[in-house]
Formats: structure tokens, sequence, C-alpha cells
């Protein structure tokens, strides 16, 4: 059996208390309220209770209205012991304490009860007598206050007695009626332990001590006592009582305001000045405790910080949940650059360290991070090492596409926009962000009505995507139409989104509509005179990559002799080919992608492909971002270790992400990257990246995938950035192969 026992130690030092049983009032029949000491635990007979504790040490003090209860469900009266004036011949009613040992009192508190309506009022006068020994006699000396009885205010109260550091082992008190009834639900005695030769350690401090009596009042000149109440009556049962250090007749109820008693006519010895050391052992018990819990918890929360901290920092580090106030950080505006015949400057590294500073915060996710101490500078040297697929302040953008009046992209830092449908805009540069505002958008409004809604093709967070008929839409990379109806998707943003929504979804259009691409989804218009916002993007009709090949095969005799949906390896080369085009534009304009995977690839016909950027707006695929505190953000699995543990995102990290959309082409997107792997499995791995040491896991080669292929998979996921292949080489490399397998 295992016992448990709850507690405080008890320093009091108060062993018991005897006195005369409480009494009842009320008649047999009526209401009676019983004020008998139940709690009391040592021996009680008709007339007397003695060696116990009860009610009166409790530590709960009653209520103005001695009939109610803290308690639930207990009798009337139960909080209070209370005696009846007309079964005390001497008007008095005496109590003993008996104390562990000798001690040095300063004060005794009595609870009382003055109910003064029913009869019920606090002690008019106490007078105190001490012993020295459980079997001595009681001194002659008696200490003692007289009271000012209150007859507005029917609060109970504490009312302080002061004992003129007087010592003793034993107390006998006469309490004196003032009314017919006398409750008392609380005594308590300040006092410290006098030494074991008998001496108070702090006595010689004390200008009144007992010994020097030629400075103690007469006891019996009974100082009058006001029991005023304060702001309130009913002190909690931890609130300690100190007293001013004023030098005086006024005690002042210091730690609550509860009680104030003046001390009427004759000087009271003061217990200013004089620490109490009881309650000094006390406070210093309660504040040790205090300070350990607190600096258990801080310990605690500091544990549980430090584990989800970095959580929250990769949640705010990826672009889709950029907020636009951090993506716009104010460096941003710091920055000049010179731009054609413009006389901005910008002169600092283009790279995400704005946006994703590399600071210890993002730096630390989680024991991944703590195992890495040697993630310095030099890790982001060699995360940046080289000029490679970084904004490059020389370089001018080689891209045609851009009209001269657009930032070079390659001269800004870049940013990140979330798509507010979901989907992410594309990072670009940060100066394109401001430029953007005052950007016109490269595009054409189109009236609503030309638009006529077919089917809903997704729904996000933000709003949804429908496929559309644009009458009379005639872009102009289409092949002429003859002016038939365009098949589009239209994404619109929620009426109810919120003013950094619709800036985003504005910012989105404003960058989409410059970008032109055969393999990129392009922008044919937007609805942006009323509500809702509208982007029209191309429409193709075989949906994302990632469905696509997973509802076919790779193409063989047995496929096509039985007719299974199937693509044959040149298709899939080819379309991996296309998907390294887009790729190839995107990072000649320094625009990151950020999230590169065959759901963010769309299908048309005869196997062409589109990069898009749908994010997290599906649900289907809300199980490849890293969930956190329960939002999916992060694609961890398709993420270069410097962009999860220095949150840079570069177009060297979109050529590991192209990496592993390779190696999801060639499995024909039947299984997840890593899928064998836990989400903490994989950010373990990143920091293998990072050591570099060889324990970090690879994708396996596909089945389906020639070695040399595999090889330019494996060269994207290289530790050092300049190791990684361009996607001009990618591009080129994979034409070769096309070329090779025809
Ligand atoms: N958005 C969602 N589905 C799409 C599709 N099939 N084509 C273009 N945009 C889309």
């Amino acid at each position: 059996m295992r016992v448990e026992l709850y507690g405080c130690v008890w320093i009091d030092g108060l062993y018991s208390y005897s006195g005369p049983v409480g009494q009842t009032i009320g008649k047999p029949g009526a209401a009676i309220v019983y004020l008998n000491d139940s709690t009391y635990d040592g021996i009680q007979d008709s007339r007397r209770s003695h060696d116990g504790l009860g009610q009166l040490t409790d530590g709960v003090f009653g209520l103005d209205d001695f009939a109610q209860s803290h308690e639930y469900r207990v009798w009337p009266g139960y909080d209070y012991v209370g005696w009846n004036n007309d079964t005390f011949t001497g008007q008095y009613v005496e109590l003993e304490f008996e104390f562990d040992q000798r001690r040095n009192f300063s004060t005794m508190k009595v609870h009382c009860n003055n109910l003064y309506t029913k009869s019920v009022k606090i002690f008019h006068r106490v007078q105190c007598s001490f012993k020295q020994q459980l079997v001595a006699n009681w001194e002659r000396e008696l200490v003692g206050v007289t009271t000012v009885m209150d007859d507005k205010n029917p609060s109970a109260r504490f009312v302080i007695v002061p004992l003129q550091q007087r010592l003793g082992k034993a107390i006998r008190c006469q309490f004196y009626f003032a009314d017919r009834w006398m409750l008392f639900s609380e005594i308590s005695f300040q006092s410290t332990v006098v030494d074991a030769g008998g001496a108070n350690p702090l006595e010689h401090l004390h200008p009144f001590r007992r010994e020097d009596t030629s400075q103690i009042p007469d006891a019996w000149s009974t100082p009058r006592l006001n029991a005023g109440i304060g702001l309130g009556s009913e002190p909690s049962p931890t609130s300690k009582l100190t007293f001013s250090n004023t030098l005086g007749p006024t005690l002042t109820h210091t730690a609550s305001s509860l009680i104030t008693l003046i001390i009427g006519s004759s000087p009271l010895p003061t217990i200013s000045g004089h620490r109490d050391k009881a309650d000094d052992s006390n406070a210093s018990i309660l504040i040790g405790c205090l300070v350990t819990i607190i600096l258990l918890l801080l310990i605690i929360i500091v544990v549980i910080l430090w584990r989800q901290h970095w959580k929250r920092i990769l949640e705010k580090a990826p672009r889709r949940i950029l907020e636009e106030d951090a993506t716009m950080s104010p460096s941003l505006y710091n920055d000049t650059i010179v731009i054609g015949n413009q006389t901005q400057i910008f002169q600092t590294n283009p790279t995400y360290e704005r946006v994703f500073p590399f600071d210890l915060e993002y730096q630390e996710p989680a024991r991944l991070l703590r195992k890495l101490p040697e993630l310095s500078q030099s890790a982001e040297d060699s995360a940046c090492s080289g000029d490679y697929a970084e904004p490059d302040l020389t370089k001018t953008t080689p891209h045609q596409g851009f009209q001269s009046n657009v930032p070079h992209y390659a001269e800004a830092d870049i940013v990140s926009l979330q798509g507010v449908t979901g989907n992410n805009t594309y990072a670009v540069p940060a100066l394109t962000v401001d430029s953007l505002i005052k950007m016109e958008l490269a595009v054409e409004e189109i009236s609503r009505h030309q638009l006529h809604f077919k089917e809903k093709l997704g729904e996000g967070q933000f709003g949804e995507v429908h496929l559309c008929e644009a009458a009379s839409l005639q872009p102009d990379f289409l092949f002429n139409t003859g002016h038939r109806p365009v098949l589009v998707a239209v994404k619109m943003l929620r009426s109810d989104a919120t003013t950094n929504a619709r800036n985003n979804f504005l910012k989105e259009m404003k960058i989409m509509s410059r970008l032109k691409d055969p393999n990129i989804i392009r922008l044919l218009g937007v609805c942006t005179r009323d509500d809702p916002l509208c982007m029209v993007t191309e429409y193709m009709e075989n949906g994302d990559l990632n469905q696509f090949l997973c509802q076919r095969e790779l193409e063989n005799h047995f496929t096509l002799a039985k007719n299974i949906p199937s693509v044959s390896y040149r298709s899939l080369l080819h379309m991996m080919t296309q998907v390294a085009s887009g790729m190839r534009y995107l990072s000649s304009l320094n625009v990151v992608h950020r999230d590169l995977a065959t759901r963010n690839c769309l299908v048309g016909n005869c196997c062409t492909i589109k990069i898009a950027d749908f994010g997290m707006s599906r649900n289907l695929y809300s199980g490849d971002y890293y969930r956190i505190q329960g939002r999916a953000v992060l694609p961890i699995r398709w993420m270069a270790w410097e962009s999860i543990l220095l949150g840079k995102f570069t177009t060297a990290s979109d050529v590991w992400a192209f990496g592993v959309t390779m190696w999801e082409m060639f499995t024909f997107c039947k299984e997840q990257p890593y899928s064998l792997h836990s989400d903490e499995q994989i950010i373990e791995n990143t920091g293998e990246f990072f050591r570099n040491q060889g324990r970090q896991i690879y994708l396996s080669q596909p089945t389906v995938s020639p070695k040399r292929i595999f090889d330019l998979m494996v060269s994207c996921w290289n530790r050092d950035i300049k190791d990684r292949p361009s996607f001009e080489q990618i591009h080129h490399f994979l034409q070769q192969q096309l070329i090779n397998a025809a």
C-alpha cells in the first residue's frame, strides 16, 4: 500500500488548545446553528475540549454570516466555535494553548464573528497569562487589550492582540463577552522559538524585551483596540500579516489592508522593527517553495518552448505562411538598387536572409540543431557558396519576356508571397514586390460575363478554383480558336478575405502576369474591377501530374495489350524535360518556386506540362507538408537541408526539389518520398546532410530510372549548392536523354 500525505509542515508550534465546548444556537425543531468544534482531534467531554487541535486552527476563516460556510454540505455554523454568555459565570471564555517549546510571542490573531444583529460580537477584552513550562504555574503578569465595539459593520474580522514578546510554553487567555454570543473561527500566534538556553536570539534587538522591565508597560493597562475593517473582512487563509515598521501605537495590517488596529490609551510595546521569526520562517519556506516551483515551471516551459520554438519559426519561414509583414520586411525598403537608368542602388546580399534571417531562432529546429553546434557561419557558407542559383547583382536578366520597366529579378532580394487561394506565389526578388505595387498588371481585364461556370476544380482556405468557359477570349499564345469558347481555370478570392489576403492576391496577379513561358501556367486575365477578385489561368485537361502518373503505369507490352493507362518512358522523360525547362525559365528570373513537386505541375494535352503552384490548398496533398500546430506548412520531403535548417530558399534548393520530383515521376507517384520515414526522421536526416559524414539517407533508385538519370537526381541533392547542377544543365542533360531515347 502506498500512502501519500500532502500538506505543509506545521511550524506554528501550537500543540493543542483546550477550552469549553462550543454550543448551539436555536432550539430543537427550529433552525439550529452548531457552534461546536467539529473537527477537534483531542479529547472532548461534555464541558471541555483538551489536548487537540480543530476548527480554531484549521486555517479556514468563517463567513460574515456564521450560519453559512465555505464548505459544501455542512451544517450551519460549521466554521465557528461559539459560546453563549449566559452559560459563563465569569463572562469570559478561557482558552489555553500549549506549544512545542518555549516561544517568544508577538501577537495573537483571533478571527471573530461580529454579526451584532444576531447578538454576536467580537470579545470586548482579552487577558493572557503565560507559563514557561507546562508543569509550572501561570505567571502573574498578564497581557491584554480592550477592543472597541463595532455596531455598524457586521463583518467577521481579525482582532490582533499584541502579546508584547512575552515568553512561554503555554498561554491562557480569557476572552470577555461583549454580547450574548462570541464566535471564533481561527486563532493563531505569531511567535519565534526561544533557543535551548531559554534566550531568544532576537531578544537583544527588542527595545521592550521581557527582561527589560523598565520598558514593559503594565500588562493590565490593557491598551484599547479598535478592530476596524478595511477593504474586506476576510483575508485569504494564506495571507500573511505584516506590520508597519513605524514605532507607535498604530499597527497596520499592510498585507491586505484588511484590518487596522488602533491602540488606544497606553503605549504598546511595538512589534514594529522586530522581525517576527515565525513569520519569517513561514515566509522563507513559502518563498523557497514558490521559487522552486517557479523555477521548475520555467525549466519545463523553456524545454517545451525549446522543442516547439523552431517549429513556430519554421512555420513563419515557408513562403506559404509568410505574413505580408514578414515578407515585406522593413529592410526591404532600406535597399536601393540600380535598375537600368533608375536611381535605386541595391547593396545587400540578395538571399533569403532577410526573410529568414540566419539567426538563432531559425537555426534551432529542435533536437537536430542542438546536435549541430557546428552549424554556424560555415553552414551558411556552404549553403551559399558559389554564385550559383542565387540572385546575382551583376547579372542582368536574360529573359526577354519582361518588359523594360520591370526590375531585374536578379538584382533584388527575394521574398515570397503567399498565394491567397492557398497557393504560393513564386518567391521573387524583394524589390519586385515593392515595385509591383506600382506596376501595372501585364494582363487584360476580363469581364465576368465572359466567364461561364462549368464545374468546381478545387477549393482552398482562401477561395475556389472553377472550370469556366471564357467567351471571346483570344489569348495571344493560343492558336486561333476561331473565337470558340476557351476552357479556363478561374481562381476566385473569397468575398470575406482579409485586406491582407486581398493585397496578396493582387500582387500574385502582378507577378503571375509577368511569367510567360510554355511550361509555366499562364495568367490569361483578371477580374479586379469588382468582387470577387479572379485570376483566369489556362486550363490543363489532365489535372495535376501526381494524379496523372499515379493512375498510370510505365508503358510496356502488357499495359498496351490490356489497354491499361500507361505512359511511355520517353513521354516520362519528355515531361521531366518540360519541368526542367519551366524551372530554367523561373531560375533565369531568379524566381524561386519553393514547392516544386509533381502535385504542383499540371498536365495538358499530349503530356504537355506546366508548372503551377497550388500550395496547400488541396487536402489531397496535406500529407506532403510537415504540419506545425495542426497546419500543413513545409514540404520537408522535397526541401533542401539548407531550406529546412537555414531557411534558405534559392534556385539551388529548387534544384534539390527537382531531384525529388524526378524521383516521384520515376516511381509514378505511387509512393511518397521517404515514405518509411517520419517527418522527424526527415529532419534528422537533414542534419546528416549538413554533417556530411556519410550517414545521410538518399532516396533509392527507382526501378524505372536508368543509372545515369538517378545520378542526376543524386547530384541535385549535393550538400554544397555549388555542386548541384543548374536547371540549364539539367534541361540540357534531359534533352540529350530524350534524343537518345528516340
Ligand atoms: N487549377 C486547378 N485545376 C486546374 C487545372 N486542371 N488547370 C488549371 N488550373 C487548375
